[in-house]
Parts: structure tokens; sequence; C-alpha cells
């Protein structure tokens, strides 16, 4: 039997591909889109696609029902700038929605749970190079803070009630289709963009800031390879590390200066200097290479590539 599957935050940079693959891999009837409100036509155009509301436990309970759900990839979430902005906001929308997911789990209603996580469960306290897996954890934004507050709760709900959640520490997700939305690792998506319009980027981070960060195609296939893997290779229910590449402001510019010679980068630092400050420069992912087949296809260079040329095409045709 076919997955059915609910992606709660199918508007996002995320969800949006999340739901385009899923669709492509289960068929487009047995995956259902879902958001808070109609914010991405493009996906609320692409197939099924329920309103719901991910802190109200029967708004999603209803439309698991209504489709016979028994998988949720719960994609909701306030990232880590906007967060600093909004931190109750943050706090009840990351701790609510997870609760409710993994309660209806627990309760039996669907049988299987994928929940983000992020490099953001790190702190300034955490070993920068090759973080490990186990290691010091004490992070400084709220974002973070729900990100490891809610691994703590995966991994309780899998060990006392037996729910079957699997989880990702994703790095910064460069994509071209949904922009991403209130991060500290957004200037690695917003530089393309600029360097196609304006040939020119003020980035908001230092030139020498080093952070963890992969290409969405990558993302996608882990959060896959993930959920089809065999429960009984699964060591880590908290949240696997997962790495792809790490650069800076700086080697990322040179790199698109391969491609548009003129391209210039300026630096203007400003609150998410301090956030990325506290997050490690590179991640160990081991685990995840060798409990379920890691293995990610994207550098720096060859994400560059099909970055600039994916949205030169689409801001040509969004000119004619
Ligand atoms: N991309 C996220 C952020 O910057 C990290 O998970 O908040």
């Amino acid at each position: 039997m076919s997955s059915r599957i609910l992606i709660i935050g199918a508007c996002g940079q995320i969800g949006s591909e999340l739901t385009y693959k899923l669709r492509e891999i289960h068929g487009s009837e047995n995956v259902i889109a879902s958001d808070i409100s109609y914010n991405n036509l493009e996906v609320v155009n692409s197939g099924i696609f329920e309103i719901v509301d991910a802190q109200d436990y029967s708004s999603i309970l209803i439309c698991v029902e209504k489709h016979k759900i028994d998988t949720i990839y719960l994609m909701a979430a306030m990232l880590s700038a906007t967060g600093e902005k909004y931190p109750m906001k943050a706090w009840d929308l990351n701790m609510n929605s997870l609760f409710h997911v993994l309660n209806l789990a627990k309760a039996k209603y669907i049988s299987k749970v994928f929940w983000p996580s992020s490099i953001a469960v790190f702190g300034p306290t955490t070993p920068k190079d090759n973080t490990p897996q186990h290691t010091v954890m004490e992070p400084t934004t709220v974002y973070g803070i729900t990100k490891q507050v809610g691994e703590r709760w995966c991994e309780y709900y899998y060990d006392k009630y037996g729910v079957d959640v699997r989880s990702i520490r994703y790095p910064g997700i460069i994509s071209w289709k949904t922009m991403p939305g209130g991060g500290t690792t957004d200037y690695a998506v917003e530089i393309y963009h600029k360097a196609i319009t304006d040939g020119q980027y003020e980035s908001f981070l230092s030139e020498n800031t080093e952070l963890p960060m992969m290409f969405m195609d990558d993302a996608i296939d882990a959060t896959i390879k993930l959920m089809d893997a065999p429960a009984n290779s699964l060591s880590i229910r908290s949240s696997y590390n997962l790495a792809a590449m790490s650069f800076t402001p700086k080697e990322i510019a040179k790199e698109i200066q391969k491609h548009i010679k003129d391209f210039i980068i300026t630096y203007n630092p400003d609150f998410r200097q301090q956030i990325a400050d506290s997050w490690p420069k590179s991640i160990d992912d081991s685990y995840a290479r060798k409990d379920w087949g890691w293995d990610h296809q994207f550098d720096l260079e060859k994400m560059s590539s099909e970055m600039l040329l994916q949205l030169e095409k689409k801001y040509t045709t969004s000119k004619k």
C-alpha cells in the first residue's frame, strides 16, 4: 500500500519542494499539501491542498482523518532570525505543532513522522569544526532552543511510546524555487538572486563567516532516504547531523564571479551575525552516512552553476 502523506507547511522553502518530490514518488493523489494560508500559489494549484493550522490539534486531525493520512512531514516553523523578533510566537509555533503531531502518532492516527531540526541546536560552547553528533549543545537563539527541546521530545516519544519519528539537523538550505523566510543562512540564497538582478549584493554576514550549507536537491534526497530507511537501521532518534559543504560569503561571491565577472559583494553585518557566530562551521555527519547511506551530490561549484542557470531562466521567463 502506498503511503498517504500530509505535508504541514507545504508553502515554505523546503515544504514546497518536498511536496513536488513526494508526489512524483507516491502519486499526486496520495500527497496532501497544507499550510496556514494560500501563500504559495504554485503549491496550492499543484494538487490537493488544505488549510491546516499547525497550532490547532483538531485542524490537523480533521485533515488526517479526511485524507486517511499515515505519514506527516511537519515543515512549519519560525526560523532563527524571525524567532529573535518574536520569541514567544516562535516557541508556541515550533513546540505546539510538534506536540500535536507527536500526539497524533502516539494515539495511532498516524504511523510515521518527519520533523526537521537544525544546526541551530548548537551554540557558542559547541566545538565549531566537524561538530560531532553527540556534543555540548547550548543554543542561544529561541529557534535553536525549540529545536533542541524538540529533539529531546522526539527521542522521548520514540523511547516511551514507540512513535516512529525521524529527524535531520538541516544546515542552511539553498534553492531557487521558493524563497526561504527569516533564517540566518538566507543570505546564501539572496546572493544568487541579486547577482542576476542587480549584479551586486550587500551581505548581512561578514566576509569570513563560515557556515554549513546544502543544496535543496540533496536535502530532499536525504529526507526521503531517511524516511525510507528500515527502522532497525536507525541508531539516532533525536536528530541526525547532516552535511554537504561549508563556505563563507567571500567564497560564495568568488564562485559567482566565475559566472558573472563584474559581480560585487559588500558587507554590512546586522544582528544575524551574532547568530551565525554561535553556530558550527562544519558538521560531522558520519552517523547518517553509516546508518542510512547518506551521500551528497552538490558542492559549492556545482550548486552555483545550477542556481545561476535556473534563476537566469526564471527571471528571463518572468520578464516575457
Ligand atoms: N536556515 C536556518 C536558519 O537560518 C537554520 O536551520 O534559521
